[in-house]
């Protein structure tokens, strides 16, 4: 059996830390639309080796909106602008299946990968706020169950436009004056509930065969949709038994679609503070926490609930009753909040907090920080991590000082074993659809 490999990516996400982490003094205030900031975390990521850079996106704002929400980069921007000064890291970016069309997305990806020698990776999400509507011209937000039947159809129609050209169609013969073979060029004729697609895709077959396919939403429907589809999940669990249980869970699923379990990465997204003594981890957290008002901890918990206003409750009874609210917005995540609340017997103000500063999960010296790590993926909770700075300096100290302890442990790889995100992440290349159909016919 081959060993598992533990595999990094990090977040690129303005000034890291929580959302006032701009104010830190080691903070860059504007790093959310810097390039030359996020061209330097780009570099120290592959200096570490890490998989991949993370883009998260969201598609509506208003004033409560945090910081980094409200002056960001569009995320396969940044990217094709990062691959041409980075060379091994993959590139993952979020795209909603709900406020785009499949036709645009396949084509950008599908640029993408082209133009970074194979490191293209979508994050596909749903989009959870009410609000996008407004900004593309539709009456309403789809709800949730209705979000995810659109995402899976979307996802089989750009899979199937990846397959719109096989990898040798393009002989470019001058002497024959042959650009491609026609047999070897496939429209898709899609006809379907939400689409209605015909092709072929306007590029060629990418390095990759297609671009690796992340999962950003836990509910039943979106662990199924991963199940279905994607190539990772990212997702988030505050306990090492919560994140076993999702893991599990989600394996199991794979099963049943007759895929193997090493065919989808777990990601659990971690926020992390590295410091030389329990002393200096605690004043590196209480700097960075105490830069985040109430008021500030109240809009960041509302925006979970599509932007709730939560400052009409009283601050410290107990965390109040909404019922359904939040179900048709992040809804794993709000079902979350309401059960640790009610478990816990919070208040409004310590529910707050605890959603706008947790305390890092893995925080302590470099060796503790690895051990959580560690513990966390030899007891099948992930399979790998993506690291969010609990400060805007700790992403350095963590490429520097845990890193290299990752891999002395033989979890984390000294160096890339190929070109391409499938290729770090040891995934088959897919086969194109019709490459062994005599008669061009998907097979
Ligand atoms: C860990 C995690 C990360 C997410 N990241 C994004 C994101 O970057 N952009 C976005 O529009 N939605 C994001 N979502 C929202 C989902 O795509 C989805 O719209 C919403 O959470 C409902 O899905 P769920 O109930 O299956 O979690 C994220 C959800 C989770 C759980």
């Amino acid at each position: 059996m081959t060993q598992r490999v533990l595999r990094l990516g990090t977040m690129l996400h303005g000034a890291a830390g929580n959302m006032s982490a701009w104010r830190h003094p080691a903070a860059v205030a504007d790093a959310s639309i810097n390039l030359n900031y996020a061209i330097e975390v780009a570099q120290k990521a592959e200096q570490g080796k890490l998989d991949f850079l993370f883009v998260a996106d969201g598609l509506f704002i208003n004033e409560k909106s945090i910081p980094h929400f409200l002056n960001r980069f569009e995320p396969l921007t940044l990217l094709s602008a990062l691959a041409g000064v980075t060379q091994h890291i993959g590139l993952v970016g979020t795209v909603s299946t709900s406020y785009s069309e499949p036709f645009t997305v396949a084509r950008q990806f599908a640029s993408l990968d082209h133009l970074s020698g194979g490191r293209a990776g979508w994050n596909v999400v749903t989009s959870p706020l009410e609000g996008s509507a407004k900004n593309f011209s539709r009456q309403q937000h789809p709800e949730h169950a209705l979000r995810y039947r659109i995402a899976d159809e979307y996802l089989q129609v750009v899979k199937g436009l990846w397959d719109s050209w096989e990898e040798d169609a393009f002989v470019r013969d001058k002497a024959s004056g042959t650009f491609f073979d026609a047999s070897k060029m496939h429209a898709l004729h899609h006809h379907g509930d939400f689409f209605q697609v015909q092709g072929p895709l306007n590029i060629g077959r990418t390095p990759q065969g297609r671009p690796v396919i992340f999962q950003a939403g836990a509910s039943e429907d979106g662990r199924a949709l991963a199940a279905k589809h994607a190539d990772a999940i990212f997702t988030h669990h505050a306990s090492q038994a919560e994140a076993a249980d999702f893991y599990r869970d989600v394996k199991q699923q794979l099963e049943k679609q007759c895929r193997r379990p090493d065919s989808l990465h777990i990601f659990q997204g971690v926020s992390v503070i590295v410091g030389d003594d329990a002393e200096d981890v605690e004043r590196q957290y209480q700097q960075t926490a105490a830069l985040v008002s109430i008021e500030d901890a109240l809009n960041y918990l509302g925006r979970f609930f599509d932007h709730h206003d939560f400052s009409q409750y009283a601050l410290d009874a107990p965390f109040p009753a909404l019922g359904e609210l939040g179900q048709n917005s992040f809804r794993s995540t709000t079902d979350e909040i309401k059960r640790r609340a009610q478990a816990q017997g919070q208040s409004l103000r310590q529910a707050a907090l605890e959603a706008a500063t947790p305390r890092p999960l893995f925080h302590g010296t470099p060796e503790q920080v690895a051990d959580g790590l560690e513990a966390w993926f030899h007891g099948r909770a992930a399979d790998g991590f993506i690291i969010q700075g609990g400060t805007p300096d700790t992403f350095p100290r963590f490429v520097d000082r845990v890193v290299p302890l990752l891999q002395q442990r033989g979890l984390s790889r000294r160096d890339y074993p190929g070109a391409t995100l499938r290729a770090s992440f040891a995934l088959d290349t897919p086969l194109n659809r019709y490459r062994h159909a005599v008669t061009g016919a998907p097979l």
